[in-house]
């Protein structure tokens, strides 16, 4: 998942809430950090808040309530959000009755060590809390602080219709299990979002069927692992072992959704991430074989090339089955775009290890990465078993070198495009120019290209005449269609 990333949910002033709740009279400024699953879960928050009196607002200074849904995956990341912190504390002393609330990971893993630590924070909830927001909401309005950071065994918001911030109108998010049992040695997630649990089949259907109704034309599927969502009727995945001889045989596992989304909706286009190689079963590939409209795109992180740094990860593979896996993506769905997350620098890596990383990522040849330098967590089981003992200027000398790589490689990539003609959806105007539209083909390339005749939300055929590193520049040469060609 794409980290770090500033996603100000109001930033574009999306009407929808403001513009649909008018008897509402409070106003929320939500901001989200992170990963998309934040991005969803602010819209799961706006939409219960909106049942409590609160529009949102794109300007801070007018906020009766300020949120800001953090992540905690690396150290920077927590840096950037306390910045945040202090530009409120300097609103605040203007408004003194705004109050200020952080949600999510650096939530959940300082708890009320906020309330000493940052003095502005009138309220602290963690990711399987935010139901209980009306009422947390009511303590901090009668003068007392407020902290509710349970992680919840069951809570998947199946039940709430989330509120679509900042959105294009074209693609949206849907959220398919919360958590993370995997344990990754040097992940916070499992101790931040807790325990993995799958949402009902039935509410993910309903959720995109609402969306097909307002005119969406995409939807990702979104799960820290996506591939172990598992339903048999509810429970933790842990406990599927116990679970009935009908349930077991009934259970339906990602490939199972996959297919069922991919055919009840023909005319969306379908994502989905983030995959873990270790539990990507092959059933999946078959299924993107099967239905076209599902995107010819796969993230699959990898972390390190190495088989001995895998193992230090606790990772459950190897690296020759990492690339068994890619092979058999290259047959089974051709075509289809690779993407990578990268740690480098973990504890103890070795130059050689390193190489391995390097050369498998030649190996797979992946069109883009998403590559970072290792950061210790307070909590984790490297932090308690590993030494973070690769020197600073290492591990930069490496991650230079890893991202000098992938940067060859997208060029590599991104120019086998030319001359080509690709499918594309039309998601909005290009940032850089009026006159050109901003898509996406299957692969999840960016293309511009000068506008026409067409609209958001349509499909159209682009030949591709040039390209940067990352964008595909061309000019349309069909007819715009609200469906897919395919
Ligand atoms: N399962 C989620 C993982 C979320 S973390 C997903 O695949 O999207 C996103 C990425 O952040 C991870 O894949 C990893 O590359 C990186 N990351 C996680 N913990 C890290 C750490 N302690 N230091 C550096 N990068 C980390
Ligand atoms: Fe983290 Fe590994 Fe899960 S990276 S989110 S513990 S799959």
């Amino acid at each position: 998942m794409e980290t770090e990333k500033i996603i100000d949910a109001n930033k574009q002033g999306h009407p929808l809430l403001t513009d649909e709740l008018k008897g509402n009279s409070k106003k929320l400024y939500i901001e989200s950090y992170g990963c998309q699953m934040n991005m969803n879960d602010s819209e799961i928050v706006a939409s219960i808040l909106a049942e409590n009196d609160f529009n949102t607002t794109q300007y801070i200074e007018d906020a009766d309530l300020v949120l800001v849904n953090t992540c905690s995956i690396r150290d920077k990341a927590e840096q950037t959000i306390r910045k945040r912190l202090q530009k409120y504390n300097s609103v605040k002393k203007i408004n003194p009755n705004m109050k200020v609330g952080v949600l999510g990971c650096m939530a959940e893993r300082l708890k009320s060590k906020f309330l000493d630590e940052e003095k502005i924070v009138d309220l602290v909830v963690g990711p399987d809390a935010y139901k209980d927001l009306p009422n947390l909401l009511e303590e901090v309005n009668a003068g007392r602080d407020a902290v509710n950071v349970v992680l919840s065994k069951e809570e998947t918001y199946g039940d709430i219709a989330p509120v679509r911030l900042n959105s294009n109108g074209v693609s949206a998010f849907v959220s398919i299990t919360r958590g993370c049992d995997n344990m990754c040695t040097f992940c916070v997630v499992p101790f931040t979002r807790g325990r993995e649990r799958s949402r009902d089949p039935k509410s993910i259907i309903e959720e995109i069927q609402d969306l097909k109704d307002k005119n969406f034309k995409e939807i990702t599927l979104l799960g820290q692992n996506v591939d172990s969502y598992l339903w048999y009727g509810g429970g933790l995945k842990k406990d599927f072992d116990k679970a009935s001889d009908i349930a077991k045989a009934t259970a339906v596992h990602f490939s199972h959704l996959l297919d069922l989304v991919a055919s009840t909706f023909p005319t969306l286009r379908i994502r989905f991430f983030t995959n873990n190689p270790q539990d990507l079963e092959i059933e999946v590939l078959h299924v993107m074989a099967k239905h076209p409209n599902i995107c010819r795109y796969l993230h699959l992180p990898v972390q390190s090339g190495s088989t001995s740094v895998l193992e230090r990860m606790n990772r459950q593979h190897t690296r020759e089955e990492y690339m068994e896996l890619i092979d058999n993506i290259r047959k089974i769905i051709p075509g289809t775009a690779i993407s990578q997350d990268m740690i480098i620098g973990f504890c103890d890596e070795t130059e050689e290890e390193h190489k391995d990383t390097l050369s498998m990522m030649e190996y797979v040849q992946y069109d883009y990465g998403f590559m970072f330098a290792y950061s210790e967590r307070p909590g984790t089981l490297a932090a308690k078993k590993l030494e973070d003992n690769v020197p600073n200027e290492v591990k930069k000398r490496r991650l230079n070198e890893v991202i000098q790589l992938q940067r060859n490689l997208s060029n590599k990539n991104t120019e086998k495009y030319i001359g080509q003609t690709i499918e594309v959806l039309i998601e909005g105007t290009s940032k850089k120019s009026n006159e050109h539209w901003m898509s996406r083909n299957s692969q999840n390339y960016v293309a511009v290209f000068p506008k026409g005749n067409e609209k958001v939300g349509d499909y159209v055929q682009v030949r591709v005449d040039e390209c940067t590193s990352a964008t595909l520049i061309g000019e349309a040469v069909s007819a715009p269609q609200e469906t897919p060609f395919q």
